[in-house]
């Protein structure tokens, strides 16, 4: 096909060399959409059976009004990342992971899936398609590109009810820090977070536990209302005693105190973060005592340290949040555990450390 043809131009492993690189500012990228050249696509039958997708060209799409993705959010989406190797290849962080929560999701918001080969052989595709807008560039994290894949009830539906038919796509994009240092600064930006009492992310029996687009709109309030008072994001707490961390808008939450590392349980109403799921086997590596229970915000009072985790926000220490009108502080920088962890993370993901545990798909 004419989509199979124009990504042979790309790929010439051969003669790839610096200057065939994608024109990319990779020091002033931040967290935004500069479309990679290829998407892929993949259209259920009728049947709602996933068989052979496609490369084509990064583009819009033609979609019903009806669609039951526009109707009625029946729509999920993933995120990982592309690192390029010291040797030219390329490497994705725990695509099978991303597959596997998709597959939950699908249940869960009643849709077809494609199955866990299908994905990973769906994103070494359109990784290796983009492959010239991911780059070697120091420091960690820069030059990366962050690959979505999302899964909607493409199908035209009136009444509500799963849709006819089913679209699985993938589109990239080189991205920076999700949250944004300075001019001339490196690495993370140190989080100041706002706990919200008023707004909450997901409730018990929800679809919070799944990454349904469904979650995430009705979180920019809290967020646009916390950024407008000079906040970084938003701290959610459970929706039932308003006193159990849940996560933030976009991110993981972890809590430090002395050698014990706390997250908040995923009992279906937090994401289900494949970089969480990571920090917690570096951290227990390390050995650190990681406890995923309910932590209580009086909690964060105590503690030495706050980070969080996510698959575009990387591992990113909380400077300050603020609860109630009080602002508690936290070590952040260099020393820090959470850079440790970081680095260790990083490490494995750019194929500076050696991957011991399979996590790494090497393209
Ligand atoms: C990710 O970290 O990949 C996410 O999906 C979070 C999103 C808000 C960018």
């Amino acid at each position: 096909s004419g989509a199979v043809s124009s990504l042979q131009q790309v790929i010439r492993p051969s003669t790839y060399g610096e200057d065939e690189y994608a024109d990319v500012d990779w020091d002033n990228l931040g967290f935004g959409i500069t479309p990679a050249d290829y998407m892929y696509i993949n259209q259920s039958t009728k049947d709602g059976e996933f068989h052979q997708g496609q490369l084509s060209r990064y583009g819009a799409l033609e979609l019903s009004p009806a669609a039951g993705v526009l109707n009625y959010g029946q729509g999920l989406y993933e995120g990982t990342k592309a690192y390029r190797k010291e040797d030219g290849r390329l490497l994705v962080f725990r695509p099978d992971q991303n597959a596997l929560r998709m597959k939950m999701g699908a249940d869960r918001i009643c849709m077809p899936c494609p199955s866990v080969d299908q994905f990973v052989d769906a994103v070494k595709q359109v990784a290796l398609a983009n492959k010239r807008w991911v780059k070697q560039t120091p420091p960690p994290g820069k030059g990366t590109m962050y690959i979505r894949p999302l899964l909607m009830g493409s199908g035209p539906i009136m009444g509500l009810a799963p849709a006819p038919e089913y679209t699985f796509l993938i589109y990239c994009s080189p991205v920076g820090n999700y949250f944004k240092l300075g001019l001339l600064q490196e690495g993370f930006a140190p989080l100041n977070l706002y706990v919200e009492d008023e707004f909450h992310r997901a409730t018990r029996g929800g679809a919070g536990g799944v990454k349904s687009i469904t979650n995430y709109a009705p979180v920019l309030k809290a967020i646009a209302r916390a950024k407008g008072n000079g906040y970084s994001d938003v701290l959610y707490l459970d929706s039932v005693h308003k006193r159990y961390l849940e996560e933030v808008s976009s991110c993981n939450i972890f809590v430090l105190k002395g050698r014990v590392i706390s997250t908040p349980a995923a009992i279906g109403t937090i994401l289900q973060g494949v970089t969480r799921k990571s920090i917690i086997e570096i951290a227990s590596d390390q050995g650190y005592q990681v406890e995923e229970r309910a932590v209580a915000v009086d909690e964060l009072a105590e503690a030495d340290e706050v980070f969080c985790t996510g698959t575009a926000v990387g591992v990113a220490s909380v400077a300050s949040i603020t609860y109630q009108g009080k602002r508690l502080e936290y070590k952040v920088g260099a020393e820090t555990v959470a850079q440790q962890l970081y680095s260790i993370l990083e490490g494995i993901k750019s194929g500076a450390i050696e991957d011991k545990k399979g996590w790494v798909v090497e393209i």
